[in-house]
């Protein structure tokens, strides 16, 4: 019996980013010029596997009977920013040392700290940032011309609430999820693509009847831990963390991070809010228009209440990375995976022809033509099979198609898998069925 291998997961995030940079993930950005700070570039694969996290997404809440997609602009009205409570209270503690000139956040050092956790020196009173972008909309660089770009998602489908409602002819409860940029002027961004300036949310606001939040809140719980599981997160690095008196944003009623255990440390990725009436009351009273919905059963008017899934697709997608990633075998001979779920995984099969002479690598194009409508393919033809099978293990690739001499003959090809590397032997006229039952029964 053949002993499995030693398998050493990921520890060192570092690791992680170096092979992003080589393999084509995540660059930084305007690296040319020396890069800037928390900001970070999809490279080739990094946008696949981005794309696949987003549909996931996407589709395990648009296919819902019950919720509603939505796009809404990055620029709002000020007053937007205002209602939600963003100027007045989205800020951070901002301390910094007078000697080494290092800056914190100040609810991240530790209470009964004296001194700068980096030198001792001498800290600064805490004073307090706002972490909204400014800029200003028009020509004219003045007060009345300040715009934000959006810290968050979420305020782009309250305001669009009664549109959706009305255009869908939606009852509550029901949904509205969507996908998109935001900014934050974070004052210790960092950990690579964990806590960036400029990052992309998935949000869902699910509005329901005030007295059936809880049941709600419950039930989005179960539900989000599912999706990460269902894309073959390891249980063990999830779980879900309260949010205690003290760490309540100003909106919540109640709130559960689901947490990862990056190589940094258990972390927040996802919020689950109960927001209870606060975003659509505040954007009544600052809009004066009405945002009561009536319920036609029991002639009740009411706003309703907010429970929210806020995750971060950046952050998604890193855990998505240090999950997947994995070490087998010994230093002389090491197999570094990611063995990323297919429907995540950037690239679902390799076509390689075992040679590059023209009679493999004809056939091997023509091939893969037939997958390109359906899935995300590559084709390699250079260096020895064995080191292409590696480059593949190492970007995360399911299956692998190899077209040899026999195949000319024998009309069969080689399908090597990333996970076991065993190989079959499979009938060219049935490689797609084969391939499709594959990537959908992993
Ligand atoms: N609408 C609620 C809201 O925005 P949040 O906890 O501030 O809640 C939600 O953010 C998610 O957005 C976080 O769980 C995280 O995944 C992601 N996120 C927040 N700030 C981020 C940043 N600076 N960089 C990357 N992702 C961030």
């Amino acid at each position: 019996m053949s002993q499995s291998p030693k398998i050493q997961h990921l520890t060192d995030l570092q690791k992680l980013v170096s092979l992003c940079k080589r393999r084509g993930f995540v660059f930084q950005s305007s690296e040319i010029y020396g890069g800037i700070n928390a900001c970070w570039d999809y490279g080739p694969l990094g946008v696949e596997l981005k794309q696949n996290v987003k549909k996931a997404w996407w589709n395990a809440m648009t296919r819902r009977p019950d919720i509603e997609g939505l796009d809404a602009a990055i620029l709002m009205h000020p007053l937007v920013w205002k209602a939600s409570g963003h100027i007045d209270g989205f800020t951070d503690p901002l301390v910094d040392c007078k000697k080494c000139k290092s800056r914190f956040r100040g609810d991240q050092i530790p209470e009964g700290t004296k001194g700068c956790p980096n030198c001792g020196g001498e800290l600064t009173e805490p004073r307090n940032f706002n972490l909204m972008f400014k800029t200003f909309m028009g020509p004219l660089e003045e007060e009345a011309s300040i715009v934000y770009l959006r810290p968050e998602t979420a305020q782009g489908i309250y305001v669009n609430f009664q549109n959706v409602q009305v255009t869908s002819r939606r009852k509550i409860p029901f949904g509205i999820a969507q996908i998109g940029k935001a900014f934050r002027n974070e004052i210790t961004p960092g950990n690579f693509i964990f806590r960036t300036r400029e990052f992309e949310q998935m949000e869902m606001q699910f509005f329901v009847k005030p007295g059936t939040d809880d049941q709600w809140m419950e039930k989005w719980k179960a539900w989000r831990m599912e999706w990460y599981l269902k894309y073959g997160f390891r249980k063990d690095n999830l779980r879900f963390h309260q949010h205690g008196e003290g760490e309540l944003a100003h909106y919540a009623k109640a709130a559960f991070d689901i947490q990862y255990q990056f190589p940094i440390g258990w972390q927040e990725l996802e919020g689950i809010h109960n927001r209870g009436g606060f975003d659509l009351g505040r954007h009544q009273e600052f809009s004066k228009k009405n945002l009561e919905y009536f319920e036609e059963a029991s002639k009740e008017k009411y706003i309703p209440f907010v429970i929210e899934t806020s995750a971060g697709c950046d952050r998604s997608l890193l855990a998505s990375l240090c999950d997947a990633y994995r070490e087998e075998g010994e230093a002389d001979d090491l197999r570094t995976v990611l063995g990323f779920h297919p429907a995540l995984a950037p690239v679902k099969v390799a076509f390689l022809p075992l040679s590059k002479k023209e009679e493999l690598s004809g056939p091997t194009t023509k091939l893969q033509e037939e997958f390109i409508d359906e899935m995300h393919t590559q084709y390699d033809e250079a260096s020895s099979i064995g080191k292409r099978y590696r480059r593949q293990d190492e970007i995360g690739t399911p299956l692998c198609v190899t077209f040899d001499f026999d195949s000319l003959n024998d009309k069969k090809v080689t399908v090597r898998h990333r996970d076991t590397m065993a190989q079959d032997r499979v009938d060219m006229t049935q490689l797609k069925e084969y391939v499709r039952n594959k990537l959908k029964n992993f």
